[in-house]
């Protein structure tokens, strides 16, 4: 079975939102200030995995946990563990995480012993002041401890890194390197223009064209043809021993291979991260279609998946997208 939606796009990887909550507040991802949502506006976790269950049937492989922050999410690992039975015997290859790194030194061994083989950790410097800045109250140490404890698991890690204007842009490679000397791949994203934050966008953001022509020269970067699945194009160098990735929403666009959809806290199916059009799935599990009727819905969520996203940073134009990236995880 495979899903594909009105362009002919296959989707097979399911992003899913486990929570909105977060312990940091990365200032281009939240106000300083957020209203969470209440415990019942969030699918409990039989929910997730009722729909996770009809997505596999439809063909979906991959699934990326998200928040928010997903180890925040209470009870995770069940969802994880049960998510994990069901490889052997369904089109479901892969689950992994994108995570802020904060919970993983507890997490860690659990993950692995639950199939968890692969992470993206969230880290936009190696610097312990400026982190803390970056996220407003984050402390470095908790993140760097966990990663080294999921590299004793044997987790393979990406970090991923939003280059924001004059914060990281000149320390790109002090990190590339402490991310060498540890053997952990990163990519470097660009600043997208989600609900509002503190600071308008287009203070905030910055075109990887010229960080990408930099780091070129520095490394001698060459193309390598290095797939994960995501939107994110890679580099490798004769000078490094790790790979270098690039995701370009606004200064290269990439939607024409987009092959994923993602599920909110709340059970709204976005199936594209830069459109506000959802399908709310809450409901419909809360009535008990059944699950024929989750799968139509599916069927024609992916009917309706836009072509691609208008992302456009400027200071004359306010965002369009009506939500923060913690209702849907990036
Ligand atoms: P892998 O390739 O499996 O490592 O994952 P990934 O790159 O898809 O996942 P990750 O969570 O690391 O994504 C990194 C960031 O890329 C997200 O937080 C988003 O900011 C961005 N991203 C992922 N998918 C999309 C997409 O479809 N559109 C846009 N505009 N950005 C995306
Ligand atoms: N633009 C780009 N990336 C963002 N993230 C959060 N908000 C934004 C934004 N507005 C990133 C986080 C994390 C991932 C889930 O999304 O840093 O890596
Ligand atoms: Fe939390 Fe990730 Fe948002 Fe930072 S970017 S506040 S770690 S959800």
């Amino acid at each position: 079975m495979q899903i594909v939606d009105q362009f002919l796009r296959k989707v097979n990887y399911l992003r899913v939102s486990v929570t909105d909550r977060c312990d940091l507040r990365c200032v281009y991802c939240m106000k300083e200030k957020m209203n969470f949502l209440p415990k019942n506006e969030i699918l409990s976790l039989e929910e997730i995995e009722r729909l996770c269950d009809n997505f596999i049937e439809l063909g979906v492989e991959k699934i990326r946990l998200t928040g928010g922050e997903p180890l925040v999410r209470k009870n995770i690992l069940h969802l994880i563990e049960n998510l994990n039975k069901k490889k052997s015997s369904s089109n479901l290859k892969e689950i992994t995480l994108t995570t802020n790194g904060s919970l993983l030194k507890k997490f860690a061994k659990d993950l692995k012993n639950n199939g968890i083989n692969r992470i993206n950790v969230s880290l936009d410097t190696n610097i312990k002041e400026k982190y803390k800045e970056i996220t407003r109250f984050g402390n470095l140490d908790n993140v760097i401890d966990g990663i080294e404890e999921a590299k004793k698991n044997n987790i393979k890690i990406k970090i991923n890194t939003v280059v924001f204007k004059n914060f990281n842009e000149d320390h790109l490679s002090d990190l590339i390197n402490w991310a060498n000397k540890k053997l952990i791949d990163i990519t470097f994203i660009e600043v997208m223009p989600m609900s509002d934050t503190d600071m308008p966008r287009h203070m905030q953001f910055v075109s990887l064209d010229n960080t990408f022509k930099k780091l070129k020269t520095i490394y001698s970067l060459e193309n390598s043809s290095y797939k994960t699945g995501g939107p994110s194009n890679y580099f490798t160098s004769s000078n490094l021993n790790i790979k270098i990735g690039f995701i370009t929403p606004l200064s290269n666009n990439f939607c024409a291979t987009c092959n994923r959809v993602r599920l909110s806290s709340t059970g709204r199916l976005y199936m594209c991260l830069g459109q506000n059009e959802f399908v709310d799935f809450r409901e419909i599990l809360r009535t008990d279609r059944g699950d024929e009727y989750i799968k139509e819905k599916i069927r024609f969520a992916l009917s309706i998946k836009p072509k691609k996203h208008d992302f456009i940073i400027n200071n004359e134009v306010k965002p369009y997208i009506n939500r923060h990236m913690n209702e849907t995880g990036g």
